[in-house]
Formats: structure tokens, sequence, C-alpha cells
């Protein structure tokens, strides 16, 4: 068994006049494919200003990188693990897992991104009770495949809803669209390109720490709404989680004042609309789209 060689590094704080310090340690990594390109100064700076960046010392020397931050859902995010070469395979990655572990105590969910092919982190990641959930292909735009690896840290069968903020909501969310329009609606997704414009919400629903569903709403005129993608993930299907998921984003749209909530079914979703009181009702869309031939619009007065 490795020794424990926490007691023996020192967790320093990055600030932004190290930066320099940070690029230089970043060359010594330089795993592009498997890691991500080495940040240059500016990508430096803005990591030391989004996260919580710490130098691994031992004797002196930087012997790694670990750093996190905490997202305003309370969740967090380890954001960067690396070893020095010369320095792997001794336990300090282990280490800084635990010493970044302890600062997420109080959180319900840990989770962080890697390569699907980094074969030195993804048994670290496994050994503390990470589990993959999601790969999402292309993810910082370097062509590569990450996945998405999650700590669970809340009771079994947990639901959350939470409006789209952090990357891997969004990227969740533009996956769950291209699903919709690739299978369902078999056109070009008409609002990809205005997915922040405030009359549009979006959000994702948690079974503890996996995204298993995504709702987009649109804000109409006079206090309606309208549900344009609700999408649970298939092997999620018939837990009523989709129940749940509309019910909660009836009561939010209730508070922001919104009286009627419309949407487009297929004959297949008839009975889970009309289940939750949802009846026939004029689609009055404002974008003038049409949605499928048999689509059938239902609506309901919240
Ligand atoms: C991944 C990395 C941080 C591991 O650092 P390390 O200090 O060598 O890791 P440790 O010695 O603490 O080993 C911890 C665990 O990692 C895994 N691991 C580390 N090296 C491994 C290897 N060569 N093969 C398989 N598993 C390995 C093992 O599960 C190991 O536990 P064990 O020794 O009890 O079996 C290091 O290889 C690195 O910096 N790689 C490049 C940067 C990178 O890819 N970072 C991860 C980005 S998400």
């Amino acid at each position: 068994m490795k020794e424990n060689l926490l007691p023996s590094l020192i967790f320093s704080e990055c600030t932004e006049e190290q930066a320099p310090l940070l690029v230089d340690f970043e060359k010594t990594i330089a795993t592009p494919k498997l890691y991500s390109i080495p940040l240059d100064l500016t990508g430096a700076l803005k990591e030391i200003s989004n996260h919580t960046y710490y130098f691994i010392m031992r004797d002196n020397k930087i012997v790694g990188t670990a750093a996190y931050s905490v997202r305003e859902d309370a969740s967090c995010y380890i954001s960067g693990m690396a070893v020095s070469p010369e320095c792997r395979g001794q336990g300090i990655a282990r280490a800084a897992m635990e010493f970044l572990l302890k600062k997420c105590d109080d959180s319900w969910r840990v989770d962080l991104v890697t390569h699907p092919e980094n074969f030195r982190s993804i048994p670290l990641y496994e050994s503390f009770g990470f589990v993959t959930e999601l790969t999402i292909e292309n993810f910082y735009g370097d062509g590569e495949p990450r996945i998405i690896m999650a700590k669970n840290n809340t009771p079994a069968e947990e639901l959350r809803i939470l409006p789209c903020s952090t990357d891997i909501e969004w990227q969740a969310a533009k996956t769950y669209r291209q699903k919709y329009f690739t299978n369902k609606a078999s056109t070009e997704d008409p609002y990809i390109s205005i997915l922040h414009d405030k009359a549009h919400q979006h959000y994702v629903l948690y079974n503890r720490t996996t995204i298993i569903g995504y709702a987009h709403i649109q804000l109409w005129s006079e206090n309606s709404a309208a549900i344009r993608i609700m999408m649970i993930e298939d092997h999620k299907l018939e837990h009523d989680f989709g129940k749940w998921f509309i019910e909660q984003l009836e009561g939010r749209l209730k508070k922001e004042g919104i009286g009627s909530l419309y949407t487009q079914c297929s004959p297949s979703a008839l009975y889970f609309y009309t289940d939750l009181g949802y009846a026939s009702m004029p689609w009055q869309d404002p974008d003038g789209y049409d949605g499928q031939a048999d689509d059938i619009a239902v609506g309901k007065t919240l």
C-alpha cells in the first residue's frame, strides 16, 4: 500500500501574480489529447479567478496542481488535477483528491470532466466513488470527447430541477435538443442561436447526480407560456419523473405570474398530459411553428 502523502504536502492557493508559474507548470504536463491544451497566461488568469487553484508543494517544489469551485447551487466542480511527470505514481493525486473532497464535504454533488481514454485519471476518480454519467463530443472544442464523472452525496431517488447554468447543464441541454430535433422533429433547431434569450427558459432534471431530463419553456405574451421541449431519458421513463418535472415547472411558472401553459404533444403523449389536467386548446404560436402533422395542441390554466 502507498504511504498517505497528505501530511507531507502543502496546498498553496495560487494568486494572480503566480499565473506565469502556472503556465510554466502546465507546459510540463502537455498531454493535449487526454488532458487539455496547456494554459496560456490569459487562460491561467481565468482559471485562477474562476476556481480555487492550488499548487501542490513538496519540499518547496511544485509537484502538481489541483483546483475546484463551488457553484451557486452548492454543487462542486473539480476543475483541475495534474501531477508533474517525475512525481507520478507516488500517491500525490490521491492525496490531492482527499484534500479537495474535504472542501466539498457539504456539497450534494461533486463532478469533473475527463477524457474517456485517460487511463490514469479514471481509476483514480472511480476509487473515490465517481461514476461516468455522460459522454459529450468535442466538449472543449478541441475535437475530443470528454466524460462527465460525478460523485453522489444525496439520498437515493432524489429529484431536483435546476435552470441551466453550468457548462455541463448547457451541454446536456444541447445534447437533448440535438436528439429531439434529429429524431422527433426532423428539422433544424430554430432556437439554437437564441438559447440565452430571456423569453426562453431551460431546465435540467437531476435524479441524484445524474441529468435525466430537459425542458425548454418559451414565455409568450399575456401571461402565457409554452413547453417547447420536455424530454426524459428513455431508461428513466415510467417512473413518474416526467410528471414530477412538469408539476415543478408549472409551480415555478405560476410564481412568475404565468396563467396558461400550452404545448403540442404526439398522440402517444396525450394521455400523459390529460392526466395532468391538460385539455385541448388552440395553438397560437407567436413564432408560427406548426409542429408535426399529428401533434395535438393542449393547454392548462395554472
Ligand atoms: C492522473 C494523474 C493526476 C494521477 O496522478 P498520480 O499522482 O500519478 O496518481 P497517484 O499516484 O496518486 O495514483 C492514484 C490513483 O490513480 C490511478 N493511477 C495513477 N496512475 C495510473 C496508471 N499509470 N495506470 C492506471 N491507474 C493509475 C490509480 O487508481 C491510482 O491508485 P492506486 O495507486 O491505489 O492504484 C497524473 O497521471 C497526471 O497528472 N496526468 C496528466 C494530467 C491529467 O490527465 N489529469 C487528469 C485530468 S482530468
